[in-house]
């Protein structure tokens, strides 16, 4: 077996149902779900890989892509729906390129729906990694979204110039 899939994933015992539990670990392992374990499950499943990639993309909990470095959690729960939630989650998606669900290409974001953030009153409201930003605007988000690309490359060329 090879050395990266000897964890728990790799416990089928050919019980039916199972591959739900099987994917969920592979997740959890990789933090999406690589096509290698697309065909390992297959593999060791005798589930088709068609049917196993069916599987993934019908249930939202799985990824085919890893997670952005940081992830931006765009709430649109009722409070931020009615504060025009829907405006900036277009806007994000325009600042990010991509979608509700996707990664940009460099890695960098990922953007999500969330229900609710659990701070109604800063509506509408977007969390990035473990910070909130809240009394957004279009401009507003556009300026932090910037701010968090701009910081990233500080930080790389400190790391390039101290090599
Ligand atoms: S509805 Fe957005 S924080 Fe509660």
């Amino acid at each position: 077996m090879n050395d990266e899939f000897s964890f728990n994933l790799w416990r089928y015992d050919g019980t039916p149902g199972e591959l739900i539990p099987l994917l969920q670990s592979a997740q959890n392992h990789f933090g999406y779900i690589p096509r290698r374990a697309i065909n390992y499950v297959s593999a060791v499943t005798g589930i088709p890989e068609s049917e196993v990639y069916g599987v993934i993309t019908f249930y939202s909990q799985f990824r085919l892509q890893p997670m952005g470095k940081y992830v931006v959690r765009a709430c649109n729960g009722t409070a931020c729906h009615v504060s025009g939630a829907e405006m900036i989650i277009e806007t994000v998606q325009d600042e990010l390129g991509v979608e509700v669900g996707g990664t940009t290409e460099d890695g960098l974001f990922t953007l999500n729906t969330v229900a609710c953030i659990g701070c109604c009153s800063l509506a509408p409201v977007i969390m990035i990694n473990e910070d909130t930003h809240g009394s957004l605007t279009p401009a507003s988000v556009r300026k932090i979204i910037r701010r968090y690309r701009r910081n990233e490359r500080a930080s790389n060329k400190k790391m390039a110039a101290g090599r």
